[in-house]
């Protein structure tokens, strides 16, 4: 019987091709989205190399001692090493990402790092596995623009937040009409907005 593939499943498999494929350019893709040098140094080469993100939420959420940070879409795990820094080992970085690929690789960096504040899991941002009210900070880094259903995304985040809790997002890149950029094509995607 055929089967024709929907565009969740298509990206899916496109991501954990991705993840077998750490690209050393990336890393100077990370410098020019707003990552420090301090920041890179910091956290697992591999993360740095297959970021794919479009900036650095973690820059923008100010995170402090002790607070519990979920990462939306985490890839593999960059965003979540570097809050991990941030939180102390009292706080904790949780990562949820829809590609298994995705999250055994940021398992295996953070086994290898010796992170002890940070779990990563398979799921969907529109079905987050996570307990009501339990997340301080909310970060996500070029993951909404792939939801097929942001209205329910967004219900999961504000019930998944504490009161008072924040969500700071880094979502599509504003690319002038015409340029065409030095970049991978799925860095791309995050700059049309889409991954069709
Ligand atoms: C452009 S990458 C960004 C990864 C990571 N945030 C980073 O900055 O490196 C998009 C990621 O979002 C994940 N993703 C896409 N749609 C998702 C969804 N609906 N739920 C959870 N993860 C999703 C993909 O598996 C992929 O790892």
């Amino acid at each position: 019987m055929s089967h024709k593939k929907n565009k969740s499943e298509t990206f899916k498999e496109q991501y954990a091709q991705i993840v077998s494929e750490a690209n050393p350019d990336l890393l100077g893709r990370a410098r020019e989205i707003g990552y420090l040098e301090e920041e890179i140094r910091q956290v697992p080469h591999g993360a740095v190399e297959i970021g794919l993100g479009c900036g650095n939420p973690v820059a923008l959420a100010e995170l402090h001692k002790g607070q519990v940070v979920l990462d939306l879409g985490s890839g593999a795990g960059l965003d979540v090493f570097i809050a991990s820094l941030k939180v102390g080992p009292h706080g904790k970085v949780i990562g949820v990402d829809v590609t298994p690929e995705m999250v055994r690789k940021a398992q295996q960096f953070a086994k290898e790092g010796r992170y002890t504040n940070v779990e990563f899991k398979v799921g969907q941002i529109e079905n987050l596995p996570i307990s009501d009210g339990s997340i301080d900070v909310i970060i996500s880094n070029c993951v909404i623009n792939h939801s097929p259903d942001k209205l329910t995304a967004f219900k999961e985040a504000l019930r998944v937040l504490r009161p008072a809790g924040g969500m700071f997002i880094s979502d599509l890149e504003p690319i002038p009409v015409g340029v065409v950029l030095p970049i991978t094509p799925e860095a791309r995607w995050c700059a049309a907005g889409d991954h069709g």
